[in-house]
């Protein structure tokens, strides 16, 4: 026997009852934003690796650690696509959707990929759902992205998470506050990796989560309380806006995100039940992305919620996801001639809009009715010669075993009033 082939390190396939999960945290996650007039963006999957190392950032892990970066076979340097706004950012500049009506308030679902060293709710290809509003700096809009994907994590039922919200300042305050962090990190006792990493990016050393490097925070200058009047203002007006949508939220002064681009507004959705992998979603406003990419001088916002730890956030808080129930009503033909009778029903009560299945195989009463409990299906149907001849058949609900008699013709109203019924 050949050996079998095995999936690769850290990526993970949603089958059977997993699956039918995934899809339900998907949509539910996409629903807010369909109904927030966002419209849908498919993006490729990978793109030239310069697009992350300019818009991400070169000091962050995602770029210079985690990203799956091959030569084509013309020699070009491309990338599997380790988050979206890079992407999204691209597209808009290249096919000037930022001439047009603004803001430019786009979504997109998908695998993304990252060579991270896979554990519980940390996955090489991670699944994320997200959106970008570019083009309009309006507060109003900041508050929009945070309460659809607030509404998101309310609409799969979570109850257990949390808001965490801060503002990183922008490019008129944020070098005052990084000069005096990076003073303050000076007269700390580093190790030489940490003091580079402080030289780079000091902000990132905030979220250093080794004891000995914490111990030594505690009174590190925060960015809250060095924003410019216009920042303070920005974010005064954000918390007025979610307010009036209705979202709650922590502040964190010392969250620091993965990303390079961000300015102001950022935030992260929080599991506390899932262990070292909490964060299930986050964002924020990326305002000199743009132009860094080459386009205009236009700022956005906007957020990727990871659908592979909301699951596990629904599955931990015990939720109820998705219908495991493969079919309305599942069709069991005894003999040649019922087997062409069922073929035709099943087709015309799809017609219709039921979700009819039928036991393929020849495998009899026994083994059929197996296969119907196993698809949990609401309702099943047996034809055999009798019904052949009477063109009468019987349903039956197999949730209480309750039976009703009925033509051929009628058989997808009475399916549906027996459903519905309960
Ligand atoms: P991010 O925080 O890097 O942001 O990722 C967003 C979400 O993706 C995380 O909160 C997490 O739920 C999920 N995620 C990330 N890495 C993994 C992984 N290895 N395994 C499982 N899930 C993961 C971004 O990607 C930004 N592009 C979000 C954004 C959009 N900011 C502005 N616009």
């Amino acid at each position: 026997m050949s050996e079998i082939i095995r999936a690769p390190k850290g990526v993970p396939d949603y089958a059977q009852n997993d699956g039918i999960e995934f899809l339900a945290i998907r949509d539910s996650l996409s629903e807010p934003i369909m109904l927030a007039g966002y419209q849908y963006i498919e993006l490729p999957i990978y793109e030239d690796t310069n697009l992350y190392v300019r818009g991400v950032g070169e000091s962050t892990d995602v770029v210079s650690k985690e990203m799956f970066t091959f030569s084509d076979r013309g020699d070009r340097s491309i990338t599997l696509r380790p988050e979206g706004t890079a992407g999204v950012m691209r597209a808009v500049i290249e096919h000037g959707l930022d001439r047009g009506q603004l803001p430019v308030k786009l979504w997109y679902a998908g695998p993304f990929f990252r060579a991270e060293r896979p554990q519980a709710g940390r996955y090489r290809q991670l699944q994320q759902i997200g959106i970008e509003a570019i083009g309009v700096d309006d507060p109003a809009l900041d508050a929009e992205v945070i309460a659809i994907a607030y509404k998101g994590f309310k609409n799969v039922g979570l109850k257990n998470f949390t808001l965490k919200l801060t503002s990183l300042g922008c490019a008129k305050c944020r070098p005052a506050y990084r000069k005096l962090l990076q003073e303050f990190l000076a007269k700390l006792n580093l190790d030489e990796a940490t003091r580079a990493r402080a030289s780079i990016n000091p902000l990132r050393v905030l979220d250093d989560k080794r004891q000995e490097v914490q111990s030594q925070l505690a009174d590190a200058p925060l960015q809250v309380n060095y924003l410019c009047e216009e920042c303070i203002s920005h974010y005064n007006q954000i918390r007025d806006y979610l307010r009036l949508f209705g979202v709650q939220w922590e502040e964190a002064p010392r969250m620091v995100r993965g990303l390079d681009y961000y300015t102001r507004t950022t935030f992260e959705f929080d599991h506390p039940q899932l262990g070292a992998q909490s964060g299930i979603g986050g964002g924020g406003r990326y305002d000199g992305l743009m132009s860094e990419l080459g386009g205009q001088n236009l700022g956005g916002i906007g957020f990727g919620l990871g659908v592979d730890r909301t699951l596990l956030a629904a599955r931990a808080e015990g939720l109820a996801i998705g219908d495991k129930s493969i079919a309305d009503i599942y069709l069991i033909p005894l003999g040649d001639a019922a087997k062409n009778q069922v073929i035709e029903l099943i087709s015309q009560l799809r017609t219709n809009g039921l979700r009819a299945d039928m036991a393929f195989g020849d495998r009899g009463l026994k083994g059929s009715m197996k296969s119907a409990d196993k698809l949990a299906a609401k309702c099943v149907v047996v034809i055999g010669d009798g019904e052949l001849d009477s063109k009468i058949v019987n349903i039956k609900r197999m949730a209480d075993g309750k039976t009703v008699e009925s033509s051929f013709e009628e058989l997808d109203s009475n399916i549906k009033k027996l459903i519905e019924e309960k």
